[in-house]
């Protein structure tokens, strides 16, 4: 048997976005080669890690009620450690430990890939590290998320500053990966069997290397790789251009979805957001995307209740959401975020009204993504492979080219295939399908 290095073993939970999965599979890289080993229970740890996020309160409510739970391992385990990385420990720093005081490290955004040293404790650093600008971008390689597939973060940081976000604060400017290294890093994920790639960044739209944009860098990746599939994730409408729907159409390789956060469907809501986009041009963005793609997946981010929305803005929401007809939609309650503009502006929807308008959204979504999914039947979608479905093992779960979950017969289809699947059946969250012979869809 081989002996364990004491106190090496660590434990990570990932919160958030996934900017912060992709953070977490680095880490856990770059600690695994440091001589740390990855356990899955926590009790099991020397090292217990949290990876946050700040995006709503809520999110950062759960990792204090988190933080809390773990203490009874620290009581029994006094050489434990805890660590909070990430968007909450950027937002928070020393205040974290104020509000939880067995917590030993705080890593911030641009600072979290330095924790195997830190917990080493042989630098003689301080335990709360919230610099920005210690990073040195490509030297963060990203790492598969299992055999198949594998989140490439193009850039990091967002200088949009949408008046409800915190992410800018907490993530810092925007600073692009250089082109090469992505392309780079893409082939060696591919050459490790990497099947699906996510080009990643708060705004893939915005993405700029000297003379690369993201179109561009797209068909680069496309063209000098062997990776099968491309996907890419957040667009900003603002910046979206009809030679990126262009560059997705002539390129099989790059998957038919959009995810384009709308947030609001009232203008005046969305200037106050900083959002410098109109539902006029948000329209026109989502026709153009629909009238070159044979067959694509828009889907969106909405908030509700943003400070000052009336009946009728809310209700402009409600039309937008129908006209446009959206496949799928993350929905929010405005939430506010110290520090941001909008914290500035009166808070004065009151909740109850925020929930009621969640809800009703959320009714008229489902209903929406439903009907969406009712006209995927007897198509064959191209659909890569994940895993076992989470209710049996019966069914085998895969992607779609529209990024939709299916569920179809296990006929032993390994995890990492493609396969084709007819669907057969849908709800609002799942398509149902069977494998059939190879056709092009
Ligand atoms: N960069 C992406 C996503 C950022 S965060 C983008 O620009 O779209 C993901 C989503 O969280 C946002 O699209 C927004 O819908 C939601 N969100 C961000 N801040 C929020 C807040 N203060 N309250 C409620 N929802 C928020
Ligand atoms: Fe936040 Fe806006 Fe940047 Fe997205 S684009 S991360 S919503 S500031
Ligand atoms: Fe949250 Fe940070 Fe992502 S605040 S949404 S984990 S960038």
């Amino acid at each position: 048997m081989n002996e364990v290095v004491k106190n090496n073993k660590f434990h990570i939970t990932t919160f958030g976005c996934q900017m912060n999965l992709a953070d977490s599979s680095t880490l856990v890289a770059t600690l695994l080669t440091r001589g740390y080993q990855r356990v899955y229970e926590e009790k099991e740890a020397d090292l217990i890690i949290f990876n946050t996020c700040s995006v709503r309160e809520k999110a950062e409510e759960r990792v204090f009620g988190r933080l809390w739970e773990v203490y009874k391992y620290k009581k029994e385990k006094p050489d434990l450690k805890i660590a909070v990385v990430g968007c909450m420990a950027q937002r928070l720093g020393e205040k974290l430990i104020e509000k939880v005081p067995h917590v030993d490290f705080v890593l911030g955004t641009d600072r979290l890939f330095e924790l195997p040293e830190v917990a080493r404790g042989n630098n003689g650093y301080h335990p709360v590290m919230t610099a920005f600008g210690h990073e040195n971008m490509d030297a963060i390689k990203p790492v598969r998320e299992n055999d198949f597939s594998g989140f490439v973060t193009i850039s990091r940081g967002c200088d949009n500053y949408c008046t409800y976000c915190i992410v800018p604060y907490v993530r810092g400017r925007e600073r692009a990966h250089s082109a090469d290294s992505i392309v780079e890093n893409v082939q060696r994920l591919a050459d490790e069997g990497v099947v699906e790639i996510m080009l990643l960044g708060q705004n893939v739209n915005s993405y700029r290397w000297h003379d690369t944009d993201f179109p561009e860098l797209l068909e680069r990746v496309a063209a000098e790789t062997d990776i099968r599939r491309i996907r890419y994730m957040t667009s900003h409408p603002k910046d979206l251009s009809n030679r990126l729907v262009d560059v997705m159409a002539d390129n099989e390789k790059i998957m038919p979805h959009v995810h384009l956060p709308l947030q609001s469907g009232a203008d005046r809501i969305l200037e106050r957001m900083g959002r410098k986009y109109t539902i006029e041009h948000y329209n026109k963005i989502v026709d153009y995307i629909r009238s070159r793609l044979d067959y694509v997946a828009v889907t969106t981010d909405l908030i509700v209740g943003f400070p000052s929305e009336t009946e009728a803005e809310y209700e402009a929401t409600l039309r937008a959401v129908s006209d446009i007809q959206f496949d799928s939609a993350f929905m929010f309650r405005y939430s506010v975020r110290p520090g941001t503009i909008a914290a500035e502006y009166d808070d004065d929807v009151p909740e109850a009204d925020k929930i009621r308008r969640l809800n009703k959204l959320i009714d008229l979504q489902q209903k929406i993504s439903f009907e969406r999914n009712q006209r995927e039947l007897g198509r064959v979608c191209y659909s890569l492979v994940e895993g076992f479905s989470r209710r049996s093992e019966e069914f085998s779960r895969a992607r779609t080219e529209g990024n939709k979950i299916v569920l179809f017969k296990n006929g032993g289809a390994a995890p990492g295939t493609v396969v084709p699947v007819k669907i057969t059946g849908a709800d609002a969250f799942t398509l149902h399908g069977e494998i059939v012979e190879e056709v092009r869809c």
